[in-house]
């Protein structure tokens, strides 16, 4: 295979021989099979995509210029074309079967199923552990992909088990599904597995549906979600339409093999099967692992558990399969399911549910926030009646109204968010949503800046709600930490007038306090006492909770760093705040705004004089910053160092903490249990240091 193949791409081929031709395209195919599977199931390109395109068009040209040339397992099938009729049904040699779910979220599945095996295989009480292999349990649609001679000929759904649609014409165009195997597979080779879309390409596919409707496209749509999405793909009579609807395979069993004996005389466990297949080019989850006992199936369903919401795709739960290919054929079936696997579920990350109404949240520096009020409804693990629809374009991107039924999302930690209508259930009369031009609290003037996507209220600390939220702001943990102070308290005071700007917050009396209601006098003395607790802190603290708009925990640690006391940052031109380590423009501006207002100053005034103190010093040298520019980060337990004091040290050094993994990260710090951050890491090749490394890392021995 040399790059002559490239040379002859635009010269006739009619002229070649016949041999010199057919040994071009098969060369052709080899070449784009290999870069294929490089490409779309190791997600490691070997050659840039204009190479694949030339290689693409050279054998493109041949097939069409000599008919005899055409293969069914060319990779210029993957394109789609063929439009069908109707979908032809397959009988599934071996059914397509289910598999029995245990609903429990809690270990206790893993436990009923281990007894389970080992009570069916009649093992004693005292006999080893079992092997099982844990994999993930795609949420996407079964698939058979049926091989005669390596070559695959057919590609059927599931349907009802026994039963299946022809698919072939769409299974080509998914570029991570050979369409040949290498020589020494089976003469007839079913692999079964899972066809999904991974989300972002599913955001993508939506994103350009959207475009399309907005272009007044007839006959399109938005997909609920992926696995609706790929469905829809999959079942598609015009191939073409299949080929631009991006979906992925992951393999995870067999049906038919032949000679019989086949499946027997290549593998004894299920774990040397995905392998195997994996050899062959097909892509087989990389969490997919062979545990040990119930405790091994425990760990596994908590560590994906742990990871569900970073994995590129959808997962519903995970599938526990015994190992050994002779105990699963002992075990047998059950009406339509094997007794030697389960599924054990999560909790759903997407229920249905209706908005009752629409309501206007106002943040501390006034931002209106448009929230969906739903009827409460379980998902992700939790009750969601809330979920923040960000702003008036969001709200209207969704087309979000009141009496809709909408799917909502809650993924781990993640807020609740709608991830869409169910337009066809849409009350007539629903009105579009429309943000105020009035602030709901305070009813002053509400308005959006050129090219900013909020409505701010312009009312300042006039509206309860802004200050509200400025106090919360101050006496959070991260702040000057006020402890006990929570959003009811804080809704008290304010709404009894008690508190109308920070310093109010240390002249509250104790009859004044013990006057509120659902306040015992040692409740009033317990918030007391943290108020004069809070009121020794530090400079960054101090900064970051004056709330200054774009001055976040970080920024406030840099100025304090930087300027060393409060009156030289209050005194700082802008130019000489542009001086700071990333601080640009927008901050600087932001930061002399609100040390230029009068009412401002007067407030950081009273607070001091009501004590609100922190040591001060000569702004810290810069040079002593080794680790100055590095992106770091921390994932997983250490032995002996908090999350905390190794982020603190960082810091100190110069070096920014962040949460996620990217290209751009110097170091990966991992302990135990560190999950997915550190798998990326690994994927990304980025150097990963233990603690004993972060330590000398932070000496200086690193580089
Ligand atoms: S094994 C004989 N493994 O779950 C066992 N199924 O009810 C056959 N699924 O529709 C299935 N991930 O599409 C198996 N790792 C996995 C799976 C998996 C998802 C789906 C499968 C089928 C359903 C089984």
């Amino acid at each position: 295979m040399t790059l002559d193949l490239f040379a002859d791409a635009s010269d006739d081929p009619k002229e070649e021989s016949a041999s010199s031709l057919q040994a071009r395209a098969e060369n052709l195919r080899k070449l784009l099979h290999h870069h294929g599977h490089c490409y779309y199931t190791l997600d490691a390109p070997e050659v840039p995509d204009a190479v694949y395109d030339r290689l693409f068009q050279a054998l493109q040209k041949i097939e069409q210029d000599h008919p005899e040339q055409r293969r069914s397992d060319s990779p210029t099938q993957r394109v789609g074309g063929a439009v069908l009729p109707a979908f032809e049904s397959v009988r599934h040699a071996v059914p397509m079967l289910s598999i029995r779910t245990e609903t429990d979220t809690e270990s206790s599945g893993a436990k009923a199923f281990d007894a389970r095996v080992r009570r069916e295989l009649n093992l004693p009480e005292d006999a080893p552990a079992l092997e099982y292999v844990a994999e993930l349990k795609f949420d996407g649609l079964a698939m058979s992909l049926r091989y005669e001679q390596g070559i695959l000929v057919q590609a059927a759904t599931r349907g009802d088990g026994e039963n299946g649609e022809d698919v072939t014409h769409n299974i080509r165009t998914v570029g991570q599904i050979p369409l040949q195997l290498p020589p020494g597979v089976p003469d007839v080779l079913e692999v079964r597995g899972e066809v999904y879309m991974r989300r972002d390409h599913f955001n993508q596919l939506n994103e350009r549906q959207s475009a399309k409707i907005e272009q007044g496209a007839k006959g399109e749509k938005t997909f609920v979600n992926p696995r609706n999405a790929a469905a829809g793909a999959v079942r598609q009579l015009d191939s073409s339409i299949a080929a631009q609807r991006p979906l992925s395979f992951f393999a995870y069993g067999l049906g038919e093999a032949q000679p019989a004996n086949a499946q027997q005389a290549l593998f004894k466990t299920h774990y040397d099967m995905l392998q195997t297949l994996k050899s062959w080019g097909f892509p087989v989850a990389s969490q997919t692992a062979c545990v040990l006992g119930l405790e091994g199936l425990v760990d596994f369903h908590q560590k994906i558990a742990a990871q569900r919401d970073c994995l590129p795709f959808d997962i519903d739960g995970v599938v526990y399969k015994v190992n050994s290919l002779a105990l699963q054929a002992q075990l047998g079936f059950v009406t339509r399911e094997p007794r030697w696997a389960v599924a054990h579920k999560y909790p759903a990350q997407e229920a249905l549910t209706t908005v009752l109404a629409i309501d206007v949240q106002v943040g501390r520096t006034g931002k209106l926030t448009p929230v969906a009020k739903l009827t409460p409804v379980f998902v992700g693990g939790v009750t969601v009646t809330n979920a923040t629809l960000h702003n008036e374009d969001e709200a209207r991107r969704k087309d979000v109204r009141v009496g809709d039924t909408v799917i909502v999302r809650r993924a781990g930690d993640v807020i609740p968010e709608v991830v869409s209508v169910l337009l066809d259930k849409r009350q007539p009369q629903a009105a579009i949503f429309t943000m105020p031009r009035i602030c709901p609290v305070c009813a002053s003037v509400a308005e959006r800046d050129e090219g900013e996507v909020d409505f701010r209220c312009s009312g300042g600390l006039f509206c309860s709600a802004q200050r509200k939220q400025a106090v919360l702001h101050f006496a959070q943990r991260r702040a000057v930490e006020i402890e006990g102070l929570g959003d009811k308290l804080v809704d008290q005071l304010v709404d009894a007038g008690l508190v109308k700007t920070l310093p109010d917050l240390y002249q509250m009396s104790l009859s004044a306090l013990s006057q509120l209601d659902r306040m015992a006098e040692k409740s009033a003395l317990n918030l007391l006492k943290a108020l004069e607790t809070s009121k020794s802190t530090t400079l960054a603290r101090f900064v970051f909770g004056l709330g200054i708009r774009h001055v976040g925990e970080a920024t406030a640690k840099e100025f304090a760093r930087h300027f060393g006391t409060l009156d030289a940052l209050m005194q700082a031109s802008q130019a000489r705040l542009l001086e700071v380590s990333d601080v640009g423009p927008v901050v600087a501006h932001s930061v002399r705004t609100f040390f230029d207002q009068a009412h401002n100053l007067e407030v950081v005034e009273q607070l001091r004089a009501c004590g609100v103190h922190w040591p001060e010093g000569p702004p810290a040298a810069r040079v002593a910053q080794i680790l100055s520019g590095m992106s770091i980060v921390l994932t997983g337990t250490l032995p002996t160092l908090e999350r905390e004091q190794a982020k603190e040290m960082l810091e100190a050094a110069g070096a920014k903490v962040v949460g996620s993994v990217s290209k751009k990260t110097s170091y990966v710090v991992a302990g135990e249990q560190a999950g997915s951050k550190l798998e990326k890491a690994q994927a990304l090749g980025l150097p990963v240091l233990d603690e004993a490394g972060l330590l000398r890392l932070l000496s200086g021995d690193v580089t």
